[in-house]
């Protein structure tokens, strides 16, 4: 391999970008720019697997295959790539991960399967896929619900991810700043990034 571990996923999560985000058909071109986003969280050589947290109660199984979450109504566009690592920072392919979240009025649809849907990491272990910034409700900071899988038979990682400069985050006692997604703003929305380290 020619290029160290933490170069070569800067190289691909650009390329990732500029082709991911043309196949999901963005209206606003200044998204399509290349996500220069440091990796969270580092991973090189070895790295602590990503906290677990609890699920909640508003998961719903067999959500859709879709990378697109996007549904109807307005709402701050954000686009989360990343990798799915081993421990070793290896690259998992195929990795299943399954989002959910509340919509831009903090509400969860639990009939249907609003801002849910399940994706799988490509041959380098990479994901990307857009929604609409999730909003707040009672007694929570803004967060996002997903569970990674590195095959059928493996275990389960069932996490939250939360956002930067988030007021809520000082008062939510589930806040994990391990667990932060790297953030910035783009003409249109936001770019995304976390890379999940699964255990075992
Ligand atoms: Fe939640």
């Amino acid at each position: 391999m020619g290029i160290a571990g933490s170069d070569r996923r800067s190289v691909v999560i650009k390329a990732l970008s500029a082709a991911g985000f043309a196949a999901l058909g963005l209206p606003d071109r200044s998204l399509a720019q290349p996500a220069e986003l440091p990796a969270t969280p580092a991973c090189e050589g070895h790295a602590a697997a990503t906290p677990r947290q609890t699920e909640g109660p508003f998961f719903t199984p067999s959500s859709p295959q879709r990378a697109d979450l996007r549904s109807d109504g307005s709402g701050t566009l954000l686009v989360l790539s990343g990798f799915v690592l081993t421990r070793q920072c290896r690259p998992i392919p195929g990795a299943l991960l399954d989002f959910w979240h509340a919509d831009t009025a903090g509400q969860y649809d639990n009939r249907g399967f609003r801002f849910r849907g399940h994706l799988f990491a490509d041959q380098l272990g990479r994901y990307q896929f857009i929604t609409r910034a999730p909003g707040l409700y009672t007694g929570r900071t803004r967060h996002l619900h997903v569970k990674v899988r590195a095959a059928t038979q493996s275990p389960v990682l069932t996490t939250q991810l939360y956002f930067p400069d988030e007021p809520g985050n000082r008062r939510d006692s589930l806040f994990d700043a391990k667990l932060l997604m790297s953030l910035r703003r783009a003409e249109g929305g936001q770019l995304g990034r976390f890379d999940f380290v699964l255990a075992g």
